[in-house]
């Protein structure tokens, strides 16, 4: 078989994975496309590649082994980068590393069905790859191909670069060309019948697919041809214009999306992904410039396809060419981008005109110019239609507001949803309070379905972590008792309130989180135990202690999820590494000093000076070696998380180790810089007070607010009121004995 190259998207296994990010390396990686300079030290710098840059303000660090742009913030480790710059997923990324550093992928087993179903894939991609290039060729190697496919392509405007780009080809009018072909050069009819290339009539007789048809390839988005679309030359009513191949295991029509593989780095670089309907549409605005635009070709827009652009971009926007009617069908598909936090836009072409003919008439000037002055907001743009003709109809009226209102109960984002409450409000011409009820009680029933779901899913995932993670088991359950503010009555409320506090919550869970993921093996104090015996705690053992002791778990799911992850590896292998590494390190600096020493005695010229000699040895190996067994601790559980399969987690942890005063650290002979690092006595106990503080602070704000209320009413529980009060004051005291406390636990700094 010609094409071997596997790019399955699972299976890879740990050790080579752990094989790709050792041999990494982040200057050699960046340099691929970015032109570096030497700024000193291992350092270097370059032009960022993820925006508009006009001084270099993207670093890099060798020995951090870490990018990243100090002007947009753009970076991380090999793998991030290359996931970012070439907006491929975490595999796609470590398979294109591999393949840079020629380590050989070993998959895991495979079970005998997975082995079957991968090489059957295989065996359809490589047909594909196959005719994709025969389909190409016969386009510009053919009379046929050049009189009849390649002039009509540039009848419709399309240059030779484009076609090139798009790998646009054509079907010879003949019944079974391909089929020669492919089975000339020893592909099997299994798979041309299966990648739908091929078919077979009723009377036996093999024939091709899009015969005498112009074709368009359909790429995945790691660039194979995973299917095809063949027009018709054509204008006859009675046969179908587009034939494209039929589903498969290579090709499902809903998670697919036109132009995409074309268009991803454009779709990331600019922050926005443009939606069409036809193929000709993509590729004629393609090559007007506007080269972030991908189509759902045919099919109306699927889950699938959202979550494909969601990847790349939450900004989106749709272009319609239709007439009112197919808008009104298509609006319903829309609100599952809103639910996915995705920010729409809407623009309308003038009469008559679809996405291509508008990019051929216009300059890509005029192109870019007309969408940025005419997309429309989403809901804006909905209410307008629905409110069409329904003026006079009160019947009609009340349904557009009850749809409208729908869409915006989805929209995750309290505060975008208050916002347009209040601009439907003005266009619906209804008081802000009714719309506001209309909503609530629309995201009160779609909360329930969606909590109705997180519930079953939740259900599984603690099945999976019993079954798989004892270890963790502490940590969940904490989590489980998880301080939550006062509970109110509706979904919706208690909702809303959830999500305020887990943003108030966020800067305090996440400076915790940052110690320990920055210093979490570092020994940082001395405790006493009851007996006077000291021993050294680690950071992220003083923490997850301070934490348990107040049943505390972070409210924000991501910093919970780096927790746990840093609580399993503690649980794991931790001690034996570090001992290991120990071991390693104290040989070396014995070995340094037996040498130094012997040096020092062969070379001496009086005894006297020998011992001077030798305590200033000794002191320079001792500097060294605890300056690398802080440097290996340091980056010890960074250096796990940073390669996370979660993504939030890793793009946290990258965060986290490359903030700026890491990078641009000054290391002089002369003056020590007071670090992070040599104050974590003081840091870190100090972070753990601050989010108790806000804890319970947000507590007694909640018990004041409810001692309000009551007391408002007319016949209120006294009693209630005073136990209130007294709980009051118990947090007041609790504070104020927090600090103290929490300073009481620790006995000596060590150095
Ligand atoms: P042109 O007519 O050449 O401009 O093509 P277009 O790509 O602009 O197609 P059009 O606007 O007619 O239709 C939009 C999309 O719907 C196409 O790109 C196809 O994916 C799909 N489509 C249109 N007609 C057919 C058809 O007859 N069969 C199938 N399967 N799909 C079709
Ligand atoms: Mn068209």
């Amino acid at each position: 078989m010609k094409h071997n190259s596997r790019h399955s998207s699972r299976h890879i296994d740990h050790a080579t994975v752990q094989r790709i990010l050792e041999a990494a390396d982040i200057v050699d990686v960046v340099s691929d496309f970015v032109h570096l300079r030497k700024t000193g030290g291992n350092n270097y710098k370059g032009l960022c590649p993820f925006h508009n840059d006009r001084t270099p303000s993207f670093s890099v660090s060798k020995s951090k082994n870490l990018c990243k742009c100090f002007s947009c913030g753009k970076g991380g480790s090999p793998v991030t980068f290359i996931m970012e710059h070439e907006q491929m997923s975490y595999n796609e990324a470590l398979r294109y590393l591999a393949k840079k550093y020629n380590i050989e992928i070993v998959e895991r087993e495979m079970t005998d069905k997975e082995r079957e179903e991968e090489s059957e894939r295989e065996s359809m991609l490589a047909i594909n790859d196959f005719a994709l290039t025969h389909f190409e060729q016969n386009l510009t190697e053919t009379q046929d191909g050049r009189d009849i496919g390649l002039s009509y392509f540039r009848e419709r405007g399309l240059s030779d670069a484009i076609i090139k780009k798009f790998r646009l080809g054509y079907s010879l009018d003949q019944s079974d060309a391909l089929h020669k072909a492919a089975t000339g050069q020893g592909y099997n009819d299994k798979y041309l019948f299966g990648t739908g290339l091929c078919g077979k009539s009723e009377n036996g007789r093999i024939y091709d697919r899009y015969k005498g048809r112009v074709i368009f390839p359909i790429f995945g988005t790691s660039g194979r041809p995973i299917a095809f679309g063949g027009r018709t030359l054509s204008s006859r009513k009675d046969i179908a214009k587009y034939v494209n191949s039929p589903e498969s295991i290579i090709y499902h029509k809903s998670n697919v999306l036109y132009g995409l593989y074309q268009a991803k780095h454009a779709i990331g670089q600019q922050d926005k992904c443009i939606l069409v309907e036809g193929y000709m549409d993509v590729i004629s605005m393609f090559q007007s410039g506007i080269e972030n635009v991908v189509a759902s070709s045919g099919t109306s827009l699927t889950e699938g396809q959202i979550r494909l652009i969601h990847r790349f971009t939450s900004n989106i926007t749709v272009i319609y060419d239709g007439d009112e009617a197919g808008i009104k069908a298509s609006l319903r598909g829309i609100d599952m981008l809103l639910a996915e936090g995705m920010n729409i836009k809407v623009l309308l072409l003038p009469d008559g005109e679809d996405p291509d003919s508008f990019a051929r008439s216009h300059t890509a000037e005029e192109l870019a110019e007309y969408i940025k002055q005419n997309e429309t907001d989403f809901i804006r743009f909905k209410t307008k239609i629905l409110l069409n003709g329904a003026e006079n109809d009160p019947q009609k009226r009340a349904e557009a507001i009850k749809d409208i209102m729908q869409s915006v109960a989805k929209i995750p984002d309290e505060i975008t949803r208050h916002v347009y409450v209040q601009e439907c409000s003005t266009l619906l011409n209804v008081t802000e309070q009714k719309l506001m009820s209309h909503m609530e009680a629309a995201r009160t029933k779609y909360n329930e379905e969606k909590a109705n779901e997180r519930r079953k899913e939740r259900a599984r995932e603690s099945i999976r972590d019993i079954e798989n993670e004892p270890a963790t088991s502490e940590l969940d359950q904490s989590a489980t008792q998880a301080k939550q503010p006062e509970q109110v009555a509706t979904t919706s409320e208690s909702d809303k309130q959830l999500a305020a506090y887990a943003a108030f919550m966020k800067t305090y869970e996440c400076e915790v989180v940052r110690y320990v993921v920055k210093y979490g093996v570092m020994d940082f104090c001395d405790e006493i135990d009851e007996n006077g015996q000291q021993h050294p705690i680690k950071v992220i053992d003083y923490v997850l202690r301070e934490l348990n002791i107040d049943n505390i778990s972070f409210v924000n799911p991501v910093y919970q999820r780096i927790l746990k992850e840093a609580y399993a590896l503690r649980q794991k292998n931790w001690a034996d590494d570090i001992d290991k590494h120990n071991e390693i390190l104290i040989q070396q600096r014995q070995k340094a000093i037996a040498d130094g020493i012997e040096e020092i005695r062969r070379t001496a010229h009086d005894l006297s000076s020998i011992t001077a000699k030798e305590q200033a040895l000794i002191e320079r190996v001792d500097k060294e070696y605890y300056e690398s067994i802080t440097e290996f601790n340091c980056q010890y559980i960074a250096k796990f998380m940073m390669y996370s399969p979660d993504d939030q987690v890793r793009n946290l942890a990258t965060d986290m180790c490359i903030e700026k005063h890491e990078l641009s650290r000054v290391h002089t002979k002369y003056a020590k810089i007071e670090t992070e690092l040599d104050r974590l006595t003081e840091l870190v106990p100090r972070a753990i007070t601050e989010l108790k503080d806000a804890i319970i602070g947000c507590e007694i704000k909640g018990i004041q607010q409810e001692i309000s209320d009551l007391s408002m009413q007319p016949n209120a529980d006294i009693q209630h009121i005073m136990d209130l009060m007294a709980r009051q004051t118990q947090l007041n005291e609790i504070r104020k004995q927090l600090a103290k406390a929490i300073g009481d636990r620790i006995i000596t700094p060590r150095k």
